[in-house]
């Protein structure tokens, strides 16, 4: 059975070193996309202070996401490519990191209580597959190391799972 340690975070790159390595442990030996998006949202959600929403959006159709396994309160379903913080990742290829999500134009509400928000595109072979979205309901919660260490996170759950 796996069972998360708890750790320090006031060094944030070495809180991100020591839970991807757990999260490695944790995948190991299993190669289920959705299982393993399922554990990785639950690690998350569970190892890091003031979230209060983890998750992950899939691209069903090249111009759609669509909810996948995720941790919080219930969300939206279906968000299109180019709309909101997560559309706006897949649409720029790359990461938001939102302080204020009120200030973010577009800015889909699925928790009224989220402040800010960071988002990390899923690659494989170089194409975006999904999205791992990370909420807060604390304003400017991410800063650039918490952007490293996610897309580092979200690396290791690639690197683990097989889709057929
Ligand atoms: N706020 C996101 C929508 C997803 S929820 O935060 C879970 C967005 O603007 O894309």
């Amino acid at each position: 059975m796996f069972a998360a340690q708890m750790i320090e975070n006031t060094d944030k790159p070495a809180f991100y070193r020591e839970l991807r390595g757990q999260l490695a442990a944790l995948l190991s030996g299993e190669t289920d996309p959705i299982a393993n998006a399922a554990n990785t949202s639950a690690l998350i959600f569970q190892m890091s202070p003031g979230l209060n929403w983890a998750g992950f959006y899939f691209l069903q159709a090249p111009d759609e996401l669509v909810l996948g396994p995720f941790q919080g309160k219930p969300a939206c379903v279906r968000i299109a490519v180019g709309r909101g913080v997560c559309g706006t990742a897949v649409a720029q290829r790359k990461s938001m990191l939102v302080d204020d999500v009120n200030s973010f134009s577009g800015h889909i509400a699925c928790d009224s209580a989220s402040r800010s928000e960071l988002v990390v595109p899923l690659f494989r072979d170089g194409d975006i597959f999904g999205v791992l979205d990370l909420d807060s309901s604390s304003l400017a919660r991410f800063d650039a190391d918490d952007r490293a260490g996610v897309e580092a996170l979200a690396a290791a759950y690639v690197e683990a799972s097989i889709w057929k």
